[in-house]
């Protein structure tokens, strides 16, 4: 069991910030889990920020399933955390139990869902069969096509009682956290009261319990970040301009320089050497 545990994310409430960052891969999840970030979240983020579509709507299982086996196999610290993607949970909720059994199998520790109030029987049975569950209102990606894009939430009343009904009923059925996403502050310091289960922000403000924020974002890999987003390193830049310095020193024969090949010291040790390996290769080609 990893040392950080749902049980020790809810304790964090009130007490101590919780960080939560996605990852995808392996050498992502072991980056996470050195800087010893808390969750470290296998998002269907990875739709638009891996795969490059337009939102996370084409996701499927398997990809989660695959992405999830990965981060797993490198995060000894963490908690693994891994989305169900659109429509995974959505038609019924035995369809939910076998798909969060096929995340928690690939080695994630809890799976999170978007939207709360309509999923809490799914949430209640996947609880009571031992798969933590975190939930997500606000903005809710997978529901974009019936919001008109990605905006922020919680300025009307029946928005704000919308995202307060779903932390409620996560709650109560048993979640141990809930995203919210692009809501107005005020409105994420109030559900940060109501409720008892952390909230982990995300364009959010200060007052939630936590703050996530997607690995492209923070690091400057992708172009299209929310303007929630800090850009905690320009790592685009940086890369690009390392793979232009090694295709301008390979064009001009700078790389591979000495310290990066190895040759035979003794050089007429390797041309007797070459004579018989030679001579045996065209013995071969005449016996053919
Ligand atoms: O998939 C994702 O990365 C998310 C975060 C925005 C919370 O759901």
């Amino acid at each position: 069991m990893r040392e950080i545990t749902t049980k020790r994310i809810i304790e964090m409430k009130g007490k101590e910030k919780i960080t939560m960052v996605t990852a995808y891969d392996y050498p992502s999840g072991l980056i996470a889990d050195k800087a010893g970030i808390d969750i470290i979240f296998v998002g269907d983020s990875l739709g638009m920020v891996v795969y490059g579509d337009e939102n996370t709507l084409n996701v499927t299982m398997d990809q989660m399933v695959y992405h999830t086996r990965a981060v797993a196999k490198a995060v000894k610290r963490g908690l693994v955390l891994a989305d169900m993607p659109f429509m995974s949970y959505e038609i019924s909720v035995e369809e939910g139990m076998k798909n969060a059994a096929r995340l928690v199998q690939a080695g994630a520790d809890a799976v999170k869902i978007e939207g709360g109030y309509d999923h809490k029987k799914l949430v209640k049975k996947l609880v009571r069969s031992g798969i933590p569950v975190m939930g997500h209102t606000g903005l809710t990606p997978q529901r974009y096509l019936r919001l008109g894009g990605y905006h922020i939430t919680g300025e009307t009343e029946e928005e704000i009682e919308e995202i307060i009904r779903d932390a409620k009923a996560l709650e109560k059925a048993g979640a141990f956290a809930v995203v919210l996403e692009f809501v107005l502050s005020d409105v994420a310091k109030l559900v940060t009261e109501e409720v008892k289960i952390p909230t982990i922000g995300i364009g959010s403000g200060p007052y939630c319990d936590g703050q996530v924020l997607v690995w492209h974002d923070l690091l400057g890999f992708y172009e299209h970040a929310p303007p929630f987003v800090k850009k905690y390193a320009d790592l685009r830049s940086i890369i690009q301009l390392a793979l232009e310095n090694y295709k301008e020193e390979v064009k001009d024969g700078r790389f591979p320089s000495g310290q990066y090949y190895w040759e035979f010291l003794d050089k007429d040790d390797f041309e007797k050497k070459k004579k018989r390996a030679m001579e045996r290769l065209s013995q071969e080609e005449s016996e053919k």
